[in-house]
């Protein structure tokens, strides 16, 4: 395992490094088309995507996140409802169906055994157009699946998903903006925009990336500690969800998300000095919002923990620490995002000394329920 670890200490940690390129290969066949055509879903895209009045997503996990992380994409660009929801609740629903909705399952692995039976529950109750978006060639999820998007993370060995999660979202943005197309909802200015996002990701991923010597600064200071609150907004939330879920994975440090504006109804009251609060605060449409927040996070004594980038505009002050990401990369921020949460859970795990590729009582693909 040392030679395929190459200079790293754990495969999450190279993992983590490698995602400019897993996502310069999973965009490579839209970079190719120089458009977003159907065809990149599959030969039968086009006919089943035209038809699709609505998006359901599901998956478990970090693959969940993702979904939760599309679902602004979807709604956004494409215009198109769109709801998102964990296997494991959704195969035990009565479900009321429409098929003209598209299924979209998430899935690392391709063989979750929840997401895989909420996939056979959804065709039984007559969805027919089905979506798999997957890290494994031919595995179960996507035999199953009417269209697939395979993303090209390569092996994940990790248990807690880093690359396989980053290449899900450009695959998943890659749909919203596909569809918005077939929808007459894309002019050709926004779909040039689109595509040169996406080309500068793995540059923007890579500046994040060399974050990583402040983020250990931070994760020293994290060690020692029994709780963690992550804070965003909007299609940042997600973001704080995962950061939080990498954390407790991996450190077993407690951590929750809360979107920032919801903190006033519970959260705030778990606010000392002893309670790190995380915030991803790009400076997007919601900035001025997340700023409000977080001064309702320091008025109680909270440290904040910012993650910002360069047009956020405002710098550490006591008990405030900034992190700056170069510059804002507009529709995709959330992408470049995830990393700096995933080298904070990922140093944290470091300093504490836990098994950060096999965190106790975890796999890394659950085929049981
Ligand atoms: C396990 C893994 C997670 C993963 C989840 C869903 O819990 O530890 O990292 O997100 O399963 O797995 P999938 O392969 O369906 O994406």
């Amino acid at each position: 395992a040392s030679l395929e670890l190459g200079p790293y200490r754990h495969f999450m940690q190279k993992e983590i490094h490698e995602q400019p390129r897993a996502i310069a290969d999973t965009i490579e066949a839209v970079m190719g088309a120089n458009a977003f055509v159907p065809e990149l879903f599959g030969a039968s895209a086009g006919e089943v995507l035209r038809e699709v009045e609505g998006v359901q997503i599901i998956a478990c996990g970090t693959s969940y996140y993702a979904g939760l992380t599309a679902r602004y994409w979807i709604e956004a660009i494409s215009g198109l409802p769109c709801s998102v929801e964990i296997a494991s609740e959704y195969r035990y629903r009565k479900v009321v169906a429409n098929p003209k909705q598209l299924v979209v399952t998430i899935s690392q692995s391709g063989e979750t055994l929840d997401t895989m039976e909420a996939l056979k529950y959804a065709k039984s109750l007559g969805h027919d157009k089905t979506l798999s978006i997957c890290n494994v060639p031919e595995s179960a999820i996507p035999r199953a699946s009417r269209l697939v998007y395979y993303t090209r993370a390569g092996a994940e060995i990790g248990v807690a998903s880093t690359k396989a999660f980053t290449t899900q979202l450009v695959a998943l943005f890659t749909l919203a903006v596909t569809l918005a197309k077939l929808q007459g909802r894309l002019s050709p200015e926004h779909e040039a925009e689109h595509l040169d996002a996406l080309r500068r990701l793995p540059g923007s991923v890579q500046h994040a990336l060399n974050l990583e010597p402040q983020i250990i600064g931070w994760a020293e200071r994290f060690a020692p500690k029994q709780h963690a609150l992550f804070l965003g907004r909007g299609v940042h939330y997600p973001i704080a969800l995962e950061g939080a879920l990498k954390l407790k994975e991996i450190s077993y440090i407690h951590a929750e998300a809360y979107p920032a504006g919801e903190l006033k109804h519970g959260p705030l009251a778990l606010v000392d000095s002893a309670m790190p609060v995380v915030v991803i605060a790009p400076n997007d449409s919601l900035l001025e919002k997340v700023k409000s927040n977080m001064q309702e996070v320091r008025a109680r004594g909270g440290e904040l923990f910012v993650f910002a980038d360069d047009d956020s505009q405002f710098g550490s002050s006591d008990g405030v620490h900034v992190i700056r990401a170069p510059r804002h990369v507009g529709v995709l921020s959330p992408v470049v995002h995830a990393i700096p949460v995933q080298l904070l859970a990922y140093h944290a795990a470091l300093a504490r000394g836990t098994d950060v590729d096999k965190p106790r009582n975890l796999a890394k693909s659950v085929t049981v329920e």
